[in-house]
């Protein structure tokens, strides 16, 4: 481009953000967010480029000029959800002409076009790379149409983007560290949604993570759908040439960057999510045995317990090379290290035998916390092309209960063996219960709740442990 082409493209932006500052100045905007922490990241940058062009937040929904609802595919009840707050906009919608509706993320993403015919009160569609032309998209509704922008793309990661955490607590923050995801689990709508994986440029993180501790942030979640195959050069952004330039110091893993933001401060802490367990490496875990300051928890889905299951979900790991993830993770970080799953019951052809193997996996590993979940065929996953859901309802509800319960005599377990220690803590926030109660994590996630004294929500106490039930731990500040 010329020094005269790259000038008139300038002035035109400048005057572009000029007009639409006017345009779009004193309306407001509400946002609302579900599925994963990535989504929340995502209004973030959402909120940054709309307040950018002149709009104003706000919290009350029926104050708003426009509602943008940030969505999730992952199951059929997350979507169903969303379409029951469709139909409460749509009342709001009857009460003011003016509103519009926009609907972001993944079901966007996964429904495109589809969702203008089926859900009338939608303005606006538009998927998780696209953000960045949000302001004419709204444009183009504030002129009576409706518009839609669900390209996927193999490089936008909104590095340049400072999010505005407009819903956070101010103390604990969420850095998107790479988008999307090329593993392919059977079950799974992700890919299909996010598109291919990239990593964001590590300086940029810093940068980022450097910035909300000035802003008084305390502790920073870098988040991705499989953080362990974070990987950036400024060499290439190309994943197979990337993958060459693996152990060579022209490119950086996870574990390096997992060490750049520790470095930072001290007094930030780091934590993760989400790990896959057939790319977390040893080095990861001894930098996070290395640094105080990178949290001594891992989220590290294992789905189920049974090899064959594991195979037909695409898993790439068995029950055997899981268990010496677990085993490694013990043995470099320490007997105390928080570990959490996901499990899912009733996965295609599922059997009761192999069902029980996910519970004797339960009781091997006694895991801090799982998320579990009963199988959602999606439409274009391999499982819902190459299987059958043939696991009735009422079998997938009444083994994920029997997950449940397990999940929590286990809590129960792992939280007594913190009793009578004392651990550093910070001080997130009021206890939900009682206002003379702080709650707070230690380094191992478990979220412990200790009278206030003379303490601020935002600085380190040391608490020891004297009560507990499978949720929460109880204690004291010791002076
Ligand atoms: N990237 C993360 C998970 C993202 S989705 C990872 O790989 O672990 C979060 C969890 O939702 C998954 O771990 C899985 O347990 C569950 N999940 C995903 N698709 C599902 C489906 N179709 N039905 C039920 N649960 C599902
Ligand atoms: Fe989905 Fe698997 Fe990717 Fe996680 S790793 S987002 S479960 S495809
Ligand atoms: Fe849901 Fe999309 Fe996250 S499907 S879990 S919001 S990546």
């Amino acid at each position: 481009m010329t020094n005269c082409q790259s000038l008139y493209k300038f002035a035109k932006n400048i005057l572009m953000l000029k007009i639409r500052n006017k345009i779009f100045s004193n309306k407001k905007v509400y946002i609302e967010s579900y599925g994963c922490q990535m989504n929340f990241s995502d209004s973030e940058i959402v909120s940054s480029i709309l307040l950018k062009e002149g709009f104003d937040h706000t919290k009350t929904v029926e104050k708003a000029d426009l509602i943008l609802i940030n969505t999730c595919s992952i199951r059929e009840k997350a979507e169903e959800s969303i379409r029951k707050r469709l139909s409460f906009f749509n009342s709001l919608k009857k009460k003011n002409n003016n509103l519009k509706i926009g609907v972001l993320g993944c079901m966007a993403e996964r429904l495109k076009e589809k969702l203008l015919h089926e859900e009338k009160v939608v303005d606006l569609v538009v998927g998780p790379d696209s953000y960045r032309n949000l302001p004419d998209l709204i444009n183009k509704t504030n002129k009576g149409y409706k518009s839609i922008d669900t390209k996927l793309s193999k490089v936008e990661t909104y590095d340049d983007i400072v999010p505005h955490h407009f819903d956070s607590n101010n103390i604990t923050g969420l850095i998107s560290i790479m988008r999307g995801c090329d593993n392919m689990c059977s079950f799974c709508v992700v890919p299909f949604t996010r598109g291919r994986e990239r990593s964001r440029n590590p300086n940029s993180i810093v940068k980022e993570a450097k910035d909300l501790f000035k802003k008084g942030f305390r502790e920073v979640t870098l988040l991705g759908q499989n953080v362990d195959s974070f990987r950036w050069s400024h060499l290439s952004n190309n994943k197979k040439e990337l993958e060459k330039l693996q152990n060579n110091s022209e490119s950086i893993s996870f574990a390096n960057l997992l060490e750049m933001v520790a470095l930072i401060t001290p007094d930030l802490r780091i934590r993760f999510s989400t790990s896959h367990p057939k790319d977390i490496t040893d080095d990861v875990l001894y930098v996070i045995k290395k640094y105080e300051n990178i949290c001594n928890y891992i989220h590290l889905p294992a789905q189920s317990g049974n090899n064959r299951i594991l195979k037909l979900m695409n898993r790439t790991y068995t029950r055997e090379w899981y268990l010496n993830k677990i085993n490694s993770i013990r043995k470099i970080v320490g007997d105390d290290c928080g570990i959490s799953s996901d499990f899912i019951s009733g996965f295609c052809s599922e059997t009761n035998k192999e069902h029980k193997d996910t519970l004797s996996l339960m009781d091997e590993i006694k895991y801090d916390y799982s998320y579990t979940f009963s199988y959602s065929e999606r439409k274009g996953t391999m499982a819902e092309r190459k299987f059958n859901d043939d696991i009735p309802i009422n079998i997938k509800q009444k083994r994920l209960s029997e997950l449940i319960i397990k999940q929590r005599e286990h809590s129960f377990y792992r939280n007594k063996l913190f009793l009578n220690k004392t651990y550093r803590v910070l001080i997130e926030g009021l206890s939900k219960k009682s206002e003379n109660n702080f709650k707070g994590r230690n380094s191992e996630n478990k979220t412990i709740v200790f009278p206030k004294r003379k303490y601020n929500i935002g600085e380190y106490v040391d608490v020891k442990v004297l009560k507990c039930n499978s949720a929460t731990l109880f204690g004291e500040i010791l002076n």
